[in-house]
């Protein structure tokens, strides 16, 4: 099993040289090096991360792999080949896809997400579980990131992989994603073991919202401090830097991520109608819990406040909500 182990690291990390080989040295690599200069991608981040391509032909890895005396079934255990559907043998999983490399915790690759260059399903490919490679406990460049998050206690994490690329390069090194999956408490308990404080930095879409939304409790229950980047609707944090730069991202998403209650008072929002004061009762209502179970009696003191200001509400009613509510769930 060791022994197992120790050969998929090996061609994971065989796999990784050949893929950034190709990208930078090969005419085959030259639409995918393209691909990534139109995407902003400097020598620089290809270099720090791996940044590879694996061609469209069907046995360039497997042929590689044969050759470098890799046993193949083993291969397609760590999900580097597929079987052939007609005949006996095996062919790449990944061809075509611009190659992203996940490294495992003595900074090998362990894993990999392969993205079409255009459009097309499925836009990212990952590398399928495998003994190396389990989805619900890995986080991509954690192995790189952990230094930078020991030393300051916080992580921020992202939804997308480019969107980490591109806020390392922002000076954001403490970043990390889940594999395209949700946040689980597995990821949770793993850094941990590193941050006190997690800026939740999720696509500003619906769906990377309510996934933010969703990340919170999860979050505090493995005991962070979380906050939460804000984006405007439909942009990304790659899309964010392109658009106003490192120096803004920096400042007004991470610098001015928002308090968890904040957000999720923000998020409430979204669900209710605020016109009419049937909406309104219900969201200062939703509102109002959310604010009770908060343990600090000025940080309440403070969001009944704004509430009160807002929906020009007295301080004092709203505290005789607040109060009755925490008898409640007592
Ligand atoms: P770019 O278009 O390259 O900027 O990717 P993105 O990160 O902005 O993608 P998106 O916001 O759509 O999705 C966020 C993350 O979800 C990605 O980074 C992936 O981890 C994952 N994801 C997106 N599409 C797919 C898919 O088709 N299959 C899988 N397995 N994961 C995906
Ligand atoms: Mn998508
Ligand atoms: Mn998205
Ligand atoms: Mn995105
Ligand atoms: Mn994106």
């Amino acid at each position: 099993r060791q022994k197992e182990q120790e050969k998929l690291r090996e061609a994971n990390e065989f796999a990784k040289k050949l893929f950034t080989f190709v990208l930078r040295n090969t005419a085959a690599g030259k639409p995918a090096m393209d691909y990534l200069r139109s995407r902003g991608f400097t020598d620089k981040l290809i270099e720090e991360f791996g940044i590879g391509y694996a061609p469209s032909r069907w046995d360039t890895l497997e042929k590689a792999l044969a050759r470098n005396g890799f046993d193949l079934p083993e291969m397609e255990q760590g999900g580097l080949l597929l079987k052939k559907q007609e005949s006996e043998g095996y062919v790449d999983r990944f061809r075509d896809r611009v190659m992203f490399p996940i490294n495992g915790n003595d900074g090998r690759a362990i894993a990999f997400a392969g993205r079409l260059m255009s459009d097309g399903q499925p836009k990212y490919l990952n590398s399928p579980e495998t003994p190396l490679f389990a989805k619900s406990r890995t986080l991509y460049r954690l192995y790189e990131a952990r230094g930078a998050i020991r030393k300051t206690r916080q992580a921020v994490l992202f939804e997308g992989y480019v969107d980490v690329i591109k806020a390392w390069s922002a000076g954001v090194t403490n970043g990390v994603a889940t594999m395209g999956t949700a946040l689980t408490a597995d990821h949770a308990a793993v850094l941990r073991r590193f941050a006190d404080e997690v800026i939740v930095c999720y696509d500003g879409d619906d769906a990377g919202q309510a996934a933010a939304a969703k990340s919170l409790p999860l979050l505090e229950q493995a005991g962070f401090q979380v906050r939460v980047g804000l984006l405007p609707p439909g942009m990304d944090p790659d899309e964010y830097i392109g658009s106003y730069g490192p120096e803004a991202f920096v400042r007004e998403v991470i610098e001015g991520a928002v308090s968890a209650i904040k957000f999720k008072l923000i998020y409430l929002r979204k669900s209710h109608i605020l016109l009419e004061d049937d909406g309104k009762i219900r969201y200062l209502r939703d509102a109002v819990k959310l604010v009770a179970r908060q343990d600090s009696p000025t940080e309440r003191e403070i969001l009944l406040k704004e509430l009160s200001q807002e929906f020009n509400i007295s301080l004092d009613t709203l505290k005789q909500e607040t109060a009755d509510v925490r008898r409640q769930e007592k």
